[in-house]
Formats: structure tokens, C-alpha cells, sequence
């Protein structure tokens, strides 16, 4: 087969957001450029991009004269979200930890009163794999119809070997369906579970010594990350679980210094770790040795918006050089959002970045924040055709016109995997 009987032309595009540029994750005054084209095209070849550029000079191409044409009717087109932070298998919501949280009662309160992490993992533990795989098949379809192409999923509601074994099978039984992308995390350090509340070096060695080899046994994650904080693991023992994950070859991340400044940012700082996320408590020392590590800071302002808790200093650290990126950190406790458009319109107006880091931050330095970066987050020639459709002219108005969905195409590896309007079976 040539590449024209397999290629599509994508047209009608207002503006076209490619990020193209220099390669690796982008930082300072970098985060603003998105190579954008007035009046766009992309050419793709099944799962790859051929080209990406001004409609006249794509069009011009020897091999999009024979391709398949679709007309997406003068909208913005930009590469698909990467949501490098969420917690998305759970059995219910928390409606009553929300209600409570109104009324001003505070995290650890909300704990002590049976809500929190450790409700979410009593009611996982009753639930089986297919009907937790069920279940995030269904959010996994609303995060494709937002416009997000791939998404890192932690575990981290079973606490026990059995319960994360489960978490990571549904996520694996979906991710192996499509057509979202998904990069597995073992997050067994999510919390101490009640049963092991007086012997915490106990549990400590489940995750390190059983849960850490049974994920690499079965081939069910690729990242180990801990939660680094007052209230959950030390950085001592943070350390333990982590440095056995690297020993395994597996990648590492942690939440850091989200309740407070817990030590979590230079832990990652000093492993190397591919991101450090939340970062609320960040200080300026912690940022030179993010820098210095080559470790990701991604943030989470969704989360700081539903819990009305003080944002991460965005501003900062892209002063300080460091690549942003942005993610959802969707989960039942503290952040019950899937949509990236809404922590790009949070980014903007809470945390004062600009549209254009805001964007860069949500898909190519996002893309870095998952070990995908090469593959991932930008359209150029080479890179995987991931790419959204928004309803809109000027990508500005996707924060602008905040709380509503304007993602009318998704396309993942090339093919059009949610299409609204119907814009790919129109005849052009
Ligand atoms: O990222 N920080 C820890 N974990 C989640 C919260 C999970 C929950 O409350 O269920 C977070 O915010
Ligand atoms: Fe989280």
C-alpha cells in the first residue's frame, strides 16, 4: 500500500497549534510559542503525522493529492491533552466528604470520620475487576470526548496486594481495548490502610518487597509513585519504596509537598524522578533542585479549585526555567473533574499563566511528564497523529468560555475516534 491510499488531509482548520520547535520539554519564555498556523492542514498516514503546517503548503504535497479529505469547518485544532496525573478506578463517589468540606471541616477531619482516601478503599476492595474495568471504560470515554489522547492512572485505593493487583488488571483490560493511551502507576503508598495503622514498616515492605515485584512480574505498571505528605508517607520511607522501584527499572513520580512542605519535590529532586506533582508548598530551593534534576513539576490547580486551597506558584517556577505542565489529578476526593479545558481555564485565571504556557503545559510538557515526549504532545512530521477538535475559532476561547466541552473530534494514532458533529463521514 502507498501512503496516499492510507493518507487523510485534515482542512478547515481556523488556527493550527503544533508546538513544533525545539525538542524536549519546553520552559521560561519557550512555554508561549505554539508554532500556530492561521489556516492549517495536517497530513496523516494511519497512525503517524506526514506533515502539519499553512494549508497552502501541505495541500501542495505530492502524497495529499490522493488523501482522504476532511473538512473540519474552520475550527481550532490542537494535540490532544496528555493527563500525566489521575486516580480515575474508584467504585463511588464522595458526596458526603464533599458536603462536609462545604460546611468547612477540614481533610484530615474528613478522614477521621470515615471519609477520605481510606472510604474509597473499603468500597474498592467489595468491587470486582471487570465491574471496576466497566466503570473506567465509561469515565474513559468521557475523557476522549474532552479532548484527552492519553492518561497516566495510578492505583492507590487497595492497599493491599490483592486490591492493587485488581485496580492495575482493569486498568490493563481497558487500556488494551483503546483507543485511549494509558500509562499504568502503582500508587500502593497512597495511604497507610487501617489494618497496618501500628506497624507501618510493615507496609512499607508489602509495597517495596510484594507489590513492587508482582507489578513487575505481571507487566502492570511502568511508574511507582508515593504520596509524599504530612499524614501519609515520610520522605524516609517515601525513599524505601521508590529507590526499590528504581532498582526494578521502573520510573518514578511523587505527590510532593501538596498539604505542606513535606520534603517530597527534593526527594524527587535527588531520585531523579520524571515529575514531582502538586507542588503547593514548593520553595525556591526545591525549585533550583527540580531544575538541576531534570524532574517535571506538574500541577494541579483543579484540585486547589475544588478544595479551595492555595495554588501551586506557577508563576515562579517558570521564572525559574522549569517546564510546567498541567494535569487533572481526577479522583473521587479531591478533584471529581476529567476535563483538561478546565484546568487550562483554572491555570489561566487562578494561577496567572498565560494561554500559551497553559497549552504548551497540557499536552507536550505533559507528554514529557509521562516518559512520551518523543512521541507525543506536538504535531510535527514523525510524531503520533494525536490530535482534538475544538468548536471554536481563536484558541483562546477554550479557557475563556469555561465549564463547557468545546471538543468536537478526537483522533488518536490517525484514526477518528469520537467525531461529534460527524465532520469525517461528510463529503467534501
Ligand atoms: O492527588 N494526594 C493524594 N491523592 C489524591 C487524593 C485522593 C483522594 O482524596 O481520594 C490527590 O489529591
Ligand atoms: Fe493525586
Amino acid at each position: 500500500m502507498n501512503s496516499s491510499d492510507s493518507a487523510k488531509l485534515f482542512v478547515g482548520i481556523s488556527q493550527l497549534v503544533t508546538l513544533a520547535g525545539t525538542e524536549g520539554p519546553r520552559r521560561g519564555s519557550g512555554m508561549s510559542d505554539l508554532s500556530l498556523f492561521q489556516e492549517g492542514a495536517i497530513l496523516v498516514d494511519q497512525d503517524r503525522i506526514l506533515a502539519a503546517g499553512s494549508f497552502r503548503e501541505i495541500s501542495a504535497l505530492a502524497p495529499a493529492r490522493g488523501a482522504r479529505k476532511v473538512d473540519l469547518g474552520g475550527r481550532v485544532v490542537l494535540p490532544g491533552f496528555v493527563d500525566s496525573h489521575t486516580h480515575p478506578v474508584f467504585a463511588l463517589p464522595r458526596l458526603r466528604d464533599f458536603s462536609l468540606r462545604i460546611t468547612g471541616v477540614g481533610y484530615k477531619e474528613i478522614a477521621e470520620k470515615g471519609g477520605g482516601i481510606l472510604s474509597t478503599v473499603s468500597t474498592i476492595r467489595e468491587t470486582s475487576e471487570p465491574e471496576l474495568a466497566e466503570q473506567f471504560q465509561e469515565r474513559m470515554n468521557s475523557f476522549l470526548e474532552c479532548g484527552t489522547t492519553t492518561l497516566e492512572a495510578k492505583s492507590g485505593y487497595g492497599l493491599d496486594l490483592h486490591s492493587e493487583l485488581k485496580i492495575l488488571k482493569a486498568i490493563a483490560r481497558v487500556a488494551s481495548q483503546g483507543p485511549l493511551e494509558v500509562v499504568s502507576t502503582l500508587l500502593g503508598a497512597h495511604a497507610v490502610p487501617v489494618e497496618y495503622r501500628y506497624r507501618r514498616a510493615d507496609y512499607i515492605r508489602l509495597v517495596a518487597e510484594e507489590m513492587i515485584p508482582s507489578v513487575v512480574k505481571h507487566g502492570l505498571a511502568e511508574f511507582v509513585d508515593v504520596f509524599c505528605d504530612k499524614g501519609y508517607f515520610t520522605v524516609l520511607e517515601s525513599e524505601k519504596i521508590l529507590k526499590k522501584a528504581l532498582a526494578v527499572r521502573l520510573k518514578v513520580k511523587i505527590h510532593a509537598d501538596q498539604l505542606s512542605h513535606s520534603g517530597g519535590a527534593k526527594l524527587a529532586a535527588r531520585l531523579k524522578a520524571v515529575s514531582a506533582d502538586h507542588l503547593d508548598h514548593v520553595t525556591s530551593k526545591d525549585m533550583a533542585a527540580l531544575k538541576k534534576s531534570g524532574t517535571i513539576p506538574v500541577l494541579i490547580p483543579a484540585s486547589n479549585f475544588f478544595l479551595g486551597t492555595k495554588y501551586a506558584p506557577a508563576r515562579r517556577l517558570i521564572s525559574q526555567d522549569l517546564p510546567v505542565a498541567l494535569a487533572t489529578d481526577f479522583n473521587p476526593g479531591t478533584c471529581p473533574c476529567w476535563n483538561m479545558q478546565m484546568v487550562l481555564s483554572i491555570a489561566c485565571t487562578q494561577m496567572k499563566m498565560t494561554v500559551e504556557e497553559a497549552v504548551t503545559a497540557t499536552t507536550l510538557n505533559a507528554a514529557y511528564a509521562v516518559g512520551r515526549g518523543d512521541r507525543l504532545g506536538s504535531l510535527v512530521a514523525g510524531k503520533q497523529a494525536d490530535f482534538v477538535v475544538m468548536d471554536v475559532e481563536d484558541y483562546r476561547e477554550i479557557p475563556y468560555y469555561f465549564g463547557v466541552n468545546h471538543c468536537v473530534m478526537t483522533v488518536k494514532k490517525g484514526q477518528v475516534v469520537y467525531d461529534k458533529l460527524g465532520l469525517a463521514s461528510q463529503r467534501s
